[in-house]
């Protein structure tokens, strides 16, 4: 950090070259791009592949409202599949059937962490001609059929203070397409492909040199602090044997949430419950995106039964690294009673 301050050069400099070529090392895709945020990764990997107006994109209902919000930032139409009801990922039979002739491209979720069945919207992508954009925006680190999150398609991931590592604000494109990482790149810079030479209508998405010095420190630690995410999540696993979304045999998660699937009428008193004996908890998300009153007023009418229902039943409790076994055992014994009586 000090060695960026004395260096004068604050954004685009040696800090952000240093984490695109670690982090495209450690996902396993041959190139990266830094940028301000995981919203303007995404939206930058869509208007790479192609995507504009007329173009549909194909995503779950279950996320962060950024992952629909890029798609509508490019003029396109997002396009709602329901979610599988064990994983809460979307489900490839439904991205499958929801694929028209105005299709571009299908943007699933690694929610929580857990990833998506990247292997089946590989497949799918290449067969129907379409772009796989991955929002791995909360799964740095997580893999299947052994390879990492990053390396299928394009890959997205934030660098926000929640996430499993962070730059402050931040977030990375990885992609294995040469095209898209030089578009990407000059899109993030106000489609500048010379200096005050603009060919295209760009942003300012660039990573600042502060931001990078954060990612680089960070990501020396990400394996260390997912491996203590994944022992908090074995943990409650063996000590609640709660329903939790279930992990595809072929893939390991970067436990990002530790999520509860409860009965559905019974998850806000938990939730108040926990709170009140001072267990942090979440609910992500409360409402799906297609019910969303932005989405709503656009004239989203889809029906994702499954994507509602989770809505409903999701209860996240504390899984971050800084956990110790008294905290992890205190969250237990609140979780047991806050349920007892209802089992
Ligand atoms: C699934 C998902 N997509 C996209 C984003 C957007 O990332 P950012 O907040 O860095 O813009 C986030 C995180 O906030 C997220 O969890």
């Amino acid at each position: 950090m000090a060695a960026v301050l004395r260096s004068g050069q604050l954004a685009q400099g040696q800090a952000v070259a240093s984490l695109e070529t670690a982090f495209a090392a450690f996902v396993g895709a041959p190139f990266c791009v830094a940028t301000s945020s995981g919203t303007a990764a995404l939206h930058l990997a869509l208007l790479a592949h192609g995507v504009g107006p007329g173009d549909e994109v194909i995503t779950t209902p279950f996320s962060f409202i950024a992952t629909a919000n890029a798609i509508l930032y490019t003029g396109a139409t997002p396009v709602f599949a329901d979610i599988d009801p064990d994983t809460l990922n979307v489900a490839p039979d439904s991205v499958e059937r929801a694929i028209t002739p105005r299709t571009r491209a299908i943007l699933p979720v690694d929610l929580y962490g857990n990833p998506c069945d990247l292997v089946a919207f590989e497949d799918i992508a290449h067969r129907r001609g379409l772009a796989l954009i991955d929002d791995a925006c909360q799964a740095h680190g997580a893999d299947i059929g052994g390879r990492r999150t990053g390396s299928f398609g394009t890959g997205c991931f934030s660098f926000y203070p929640t996430k499993n590592m962070t730059s402050g604000e931040g977030g990375m494109i990885a992609t294995s397409d040469p095209d898209v990482a030089e578009r990407a790149a000059m899109l993030r810079s106000h489609g500048s492909t010379d200096r005050y030479v603009h060919e295209e209508l760009g942003y300012n998405y660039r990573m600042s040199e502060v931001h990078a010095a954060i990612g680089l420190a960070q990501l020396q630690r990400l394996e260390e602090r997912n491996a203590a995410r994944s022992a908090n999540a074995a943990h409650y696993d063996a000590e609640l044997g709660l329903p939790r979304p279930a992990v595809l045999p072929n893939a390991h998660p970067a436990w990002h949430q530790y999520t509860l699937l409860l009965e559905r009428g019974r998850r806000n008193a938990v939730a108040v419950r926990l709170e009140q004996v001072g267990v942090g908890v979440g609910i992500y998300y409360p409402t799906p995106i297609h019910h969303q009153p932005l989405y709503r007023r656009l004239g989203f009418t889809a029906s994702c039964p499954n994507a509602e229902a989770a809505a409903e039943r999701v209860l996240s409790i504390p899984v971050h690294p800084g956990l110790n076994s008294e905290d992890r055992h205190y969250v237990v014994e609140q979780v047991k009673s806050a349920l007892s009586g209802w089992r």
